[in-house]
């Protein structure tokens, strides 16, 4: 066999293929599965999407390659909703590109900015791509604890100076994954006065900025005045239009960063098929504040079942205002037994160890089933003896 290179040695199984494999040895069993793990919404995108897609996929010029930077009609569209939704104005041609979803535009803009000996700051607990991409381009990740005393928000003042700077990146997500987190304007101004100071690309994964479940809208990071001299951010249309298998976003803000991730993604991939573009534009054109409003109002009331349902086990979990995640701690405090239990019993539910060293002892259940079917986790959940949730 051919020696794997040595920086393998460090890149783990990504966290939901790891989960998956462990669910199919369970189905294969002849259990029956309901999964609250990866975040992959479970009804259509909105009907504009799916008629756009068809229409365009018929035409020949869409079976090209697309423009290396995106779809102008897309970038556009991205840049008039940011200036309707957030007061922010770009410029299509150098403040906006298309990714094929946040996942690809995090991954690869690590790097076009990390090398061995520079220090990316993020928060632990963590979305698992920022860390894997900081170790492949051979830096080091120094972690910001996110802790429930201060909100699931990082304690930036205590950063030393030491590290502020080696720090190349500081990455915020607010809403947040996977503590259903937000962020006030307070903090972002923090952020990006930090990162103004010290010389720092500041990235925001704003993959659930429409996804605030009691009416108040979450904050971008480029409404703060300076932020587009260190701000990147990346928005994502998966979770909020339900498009997670299209895979289409946009990074959005500081040109030489939207430059610099261009010419990585230009190197390795060949860009988002020019039809999921057209739906993406269509999408932000057609109000998707009504949509975004009715998808809120589903997940509210899934989350109100399945919270209160856990409360009457026993099980004393918050109330997320924000994501479709709610970030619990696991009884008995060992997250990776219990999910397991939990799975043997036809529940996937994500071991907040996965997200980093500060989400030991949590876990993470996701809102992406019917409430017919959170009623029967529940049942299942209530069946398990002896009981998980008795004190
Ligand atoms: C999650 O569930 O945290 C993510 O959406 C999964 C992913 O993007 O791979």
């Amino acid at each position: 066999m051919v020696r794997l290179a040595s920086r393998m040695d460090t890149l783990p199984p990504y966290l939901f293929a790891a989960l998956d494999e462990r669910r199919r040895a369970v189905e294969a069993r002849g259990v029956e599965v309901i999964s609250l793990g990866i975040g992959d919404p479970d009804l259509p995108a909105p009907p504009v999407v799916i008629e756009t897609v068809q229409r365009e996929a018929a035409r020949a010029a869409n079976h090209r390659y697309p423009r290396y930077d995106g779809l102008p009609a897309f970038r556009a569209a991205v840049a008039a909703y940011y200036g309707r939704r957030f007061g922010v104005s770009l410029d299509r041609d150098r403040e906006v590109l298309t990714v094929i979803g946040s996942k690809e535009g995090l991954a690869h803009l690590l790097w076009a900015y990390v090398e061995a000996g520079d220090v990316v700051l993020a928060p632990d607990p963590s979305y698992p791509v920022y860390d894997a991409h900081t170790g492949l381009a051979g830096g080091e990740v120094y972690p910001l604890p996110l802790t429930e005393e201060r909100g699931f928000l990082p304690d930036l003042k205590a950063i030393p100076e030491d590290v502020l700077r080696r720090a190349k990146l500081l990455f915020i997500n607010y809403p947040n994954n996977p503590t259903g987190a937000v962020a006030d304007r307070a903090f972002l101004q923090e952020a990006v006065e930090l990162c103004r100071r010290h010389d720092i690309l500041l990235v925001s994964d704003a993959a659930y900025i429409e996804m605030t479940l009691e009416g108040e809208r979450a904050p971008s990071v480029l409404e703060i005045p300076g932020a587009k001299d260190v701000a990147i951010e990346f928005y994502s249309l998966s979770k909020p239009f339900n498009m997670t298998g299209f895979r289409l976003g946009a990074a959005v803000g500081n040109a030489q960063a939207i430059a610099a991730l261009g010419r990585i993604k230009n190197n390795s991939d060949s860009g988002q098929w020019n039809a999921v573009q057209y739906a993406g534009a269509a999408a932000l054109e057609q109000d998707p504040e009504a949509f975004f409003a009715g998808m809120n109002q589903v997940y509210r009331a899934r989350r109100d079942k399945l919270c209160l349902g856990l409360r009457e086990l026993g099980w004393d979990v918050p109330m997320p205002k924000a994501t479709f995640y709610v970030w619990a701690k696991a009884p008995g405090g060992d997250d990776q037994a219990f999910a397991s239990r939990l799975l043997e019993a036809g529940v996937v539910v994500v071991p907040g160890s996965g997200y980093g060293k500060y989400g030991k002892g949590y876990v993470r259940v996701c809102l992406t089933v019917s409430e017919e079917d959170i009623e029967r986790v529940l049942t299942r959940l209530r069946d398990l003896t002896p009981s998980p949730f008795a004190n």
